[in-house]
């Protein structure tokens, strides 16, 4: 079976609910962030800080490349989109799943938060709304949309599994909201 991609905003629950679904299909998981953490020895934060975003994003291109695209599970950060190389890839290799929720509830979970999360440090409530909205349409680009808000990670993963099991030949053949 193809990787299966999760994306979403920062505070969507891609790790916990990433986690999960490698734990139900018996997969590996992997996290891009923690790869990251990982090959660097540093934290989110101390990239950004030390070697900006730009040098992060390069990270979590060759982070996609480098993990397994068959039979895993990736969590990834809620920025990989944005490089259009990373999107194409996830699309092209894998199923790619999107943790939708809603603005209010992210400010909500990211309140509690904010401390390894460099772009949302400091930021308005504007400022964090505007760049939730200016990915809004990438993230849309996934083969399954989820919503999150109100439920626990148990029933989101429960919808995955369960359209999951319904692919004709092993691929996502429908859009789901
Ligand atoms: C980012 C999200 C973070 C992390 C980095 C940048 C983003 O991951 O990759 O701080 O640009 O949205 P999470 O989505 O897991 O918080």
């Amino acid at each position: 079976m193809k990787t299966i991609y999760i994306i979403g905003f920062m505070g969507t629950g891609k790790t916990t609910v990433g986690k999960l679904l490698a734990e139900k299909i018996k997969r590996p998981f992997y996290d891009t962030d923690h790869w990251i953490e990982q090959k660097t020895e540093k934290n989110i934060a101390a990239i950004f800080q030390e070697k900006g975003e730009n040098y992060f994003r390069q990270l979590e291109t060759i982070a996609l490349q480098s993990l397994p695209n068959e039979n895993a599970v990736i969590s990834t950060g809620g920025g990989i989109i944005l490089q259009k190389v990373n999107l194409s890839f996830m699309l092209q290799h894998g199923i790619v799943i999107y943790l939708h929720t809603s603005f209010q509830e992210i400010i909500r979970r990211l309140k509690k938060d904010s401390g390894n999360r460099p772009l949302i440090f400091k930021k308005t409530k504007e400022e964090i709304y505007y760049l939730f909205k200016s990915r809004e349409s990438l993230y849309e680009k996934a083969h399954l949309r989820i919503k999150t808000d109100n439920r626990t990670p148990n029933e989101i993963t429960e919808e995955i599994v369960k359209w999951l099991s319904s692919f004709v030949n092993g691929y996502p053949n429908n859009k789901k909201t």
